[in-house]
């Protein structure tokens, strides 16, 4: 209790990412430095889950969006595949209750109709019983990829143009944000990568145009509170210039 005291001293918390986006990488490299299967460490992840939920809600932070499935990873082998979409039809279901008594609301980002009809069905029963749901907004990108949800975007906002809704000459930033799979979101302040990769393989291109972004060499399953103080405490020393002259 006294631990917990004082590493939630050590953040500002007048100055906390509104909006944190993680993704969540080095599963498959954790379970393989102990010789295990990729699947222990995806089940391991899911662990680190639900550690990240819970002190997202500590420490009032009010939105979290985690990568759980690009749709790149549709190129892995068939029963990686397979597991994983089970894990998440598996762990959805058991996190159910948690998400309704801990105030949750779950958004789900990505092409969610390419998805198994039992995980779609699931999906979407959680978003309806949690949609009044306010302390935390847990968005879950799967099969999700940042190019997908541009695409997306302007097919929706071409159909609109058909219907005469808007005008082609009218089409502004606004619009592209209002028909992303985040909508009425404000984009991500902070951006954490685990597993130490450099990149962005595709995730929210377009709403991390001015994200904040940490890397740490901590595989998923191993996050724990102290990473996420360590990069929000970075954060905090950051100075944001949005191209102005600060
Ligand atoms: C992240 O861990 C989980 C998903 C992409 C689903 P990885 O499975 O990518 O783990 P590494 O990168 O192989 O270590
Ligand atoms: C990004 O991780 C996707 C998710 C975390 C779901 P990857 O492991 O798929 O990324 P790459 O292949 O290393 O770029
Ligand atoms: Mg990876």
């Amino acid at each position: 209790m006294i631990k917990k005291v004082s590493q939630d001293k050590l953040i500002d918390s007048k100055k906390l990412p509104q909006h944190l986006a993680i993704i969540m990488d080095g599963n498959g490299r954790w379970a393989k430095e102990r010789g295990l299967p990729r699947s222990a460490g995806h089940m391991e992840g899911v662990k680190a889950v639900k550690r990240v939920i819970s002190n997202c809600i500590s420490l009032n932070i009010p939105i979290l969006t985690i990568f759980a499935f690009s749709t790149e990873n549709w190129k892995r082998p068939k029963n990686e595949v397979l597991y994983l979409l089970k894990l998440f039809n598996k762990a959805l279901n058991k996190e159910k209750e948690n998400f309704i008594k801990n105030n949750i609301r779950i958004n789900f980002l990505g092409r969610i109709k390419d998805l198994p009809n039992s995980l779609i069905k699931q999906m979407n029963e959680i978003a309806k019983i949690t949609s009044n749901n306010n302390k935390l907004i847990l968005n879950i990108a799967i099969n999700y990829g940042g190019r997908a949800e541009i695409v997306d975007a302007i097919n929706s906002i071409i159909s609109t143009v058909y219907e005469k809704k808007i005008k082609i000459g009218d089409i502004t930033e606004n619009t592209i944000r209002d028909n992303l799979y985040t909508h009425g979101l404000p984009d991500p302040d902070l951006l954490i990568r685990t597993a130490g990769e450099m990149r962005i393989s595709n995730f929210m291109i377009w709403q991390i145009a001015y994200t904040e972004f940490w890397v740490t060499p901590v595989y998923w399953p191993d996050f724990d509170k102290i990473n996420l103080i360590e990069a929000i405490r970075d954060f905090q020393k950051r100075v944001r210039k949005f191209g102005r002259k600060v």
